[in-house]
């Protein structure tokens, strides 16, 4: 099977992922329960690439990171520095929209637990060449977390013991700059391992960077 940029709204490349999707539509038929397409202007010079969506968050509403926990400082954040405009209320009419920037997931898919196994997440991967490269513009890419990074860095050939994740991190990876972060999740703010200021710092990395470019 040859990869767009977009899995089919039955994609069947993921057996437990399948099978999840599955319950999901007969539990909740009102729900997206579907993969979740990537969301932003194909022009844009910035991808965000999270992890997957969540249960009641990106898979119910179909909006990456729309409804999860997530999005509020995502959503948050890209308001405040005007790579979107519009209000963020958690639901996918809410006008809100992007500038200069695109989301995507590493996996398209909500995984039972949020956990993508090592195998969905290989599979997935097949989507992020043909995400990236339908962007003309495509310049700056902001991994969310570690397996962002990791698949990210994989889907672009790269060596992972060259590039390693660290927060705050930036490489140069083919025609493009990495920017990373940890997981921007309940459990990364909660905890206090992601602050929003520390959050801040990386989408001003992205904007000078933007800036020089
Ligand atoms: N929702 C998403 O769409 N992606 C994440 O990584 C987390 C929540």
């Amino acid at each position: 099977m040859t990869a767009t940029g977009k899995p089919g709204h039955d994609c069947p490349r993921c057996p437990r992922l399948v099978a999840f999707r599955r319950h999901w539509r007969e539990r909740e038929p009102g729900w997206f329960n579907a993969p979740v397409p990537s969301f932003g202007p194909l022009d844009a010079r910035v991808l965000i690439v999270g992890l997957a969506p969540g249960l009641q968050g990106a898979n119910r509403t179909g909006r990456p990171f729309t409804g999860d926990y997530a999005g509020d400082l995502l959503y948050g954040t890209l308001l405040d520095f005007k790579f979107a405009k519009g209000h963020y209320e958690a639901r996918p009419d809410d006008g809100l929209e992007l500038v200069d920037c695109r989301i995507t997931n590493a996996v398209r898919c909500v995984p039972p637990e949020n956990r993508p196994s090592a195998a969905e997440i290989k599979t997935c991967r097949e989507f992020l060449p043909p995400t990236f490269s339908e962007m003309p513009k495509l310049k700056a890419l902001v991994a969310l977390g570690r397996i962002a990074h990791d698949s990210i860095v994989a889907a672009l050939d790269g060596k992972r013991s060259a590039i390693p994740f660290k927060h705050g991190g930036a490489h140069t990876i083919g025609a493009y700059r990495l920017f990373s972060s940890y997981h921007c999740s309940r459990y990364n703010t909660n905890t206090g391992v992601l602050t929003p200021e520390m959050f801040r710092q990386v989408f001003r990395s992205v904007q000078d960077f933007l800036a020089a470019a």
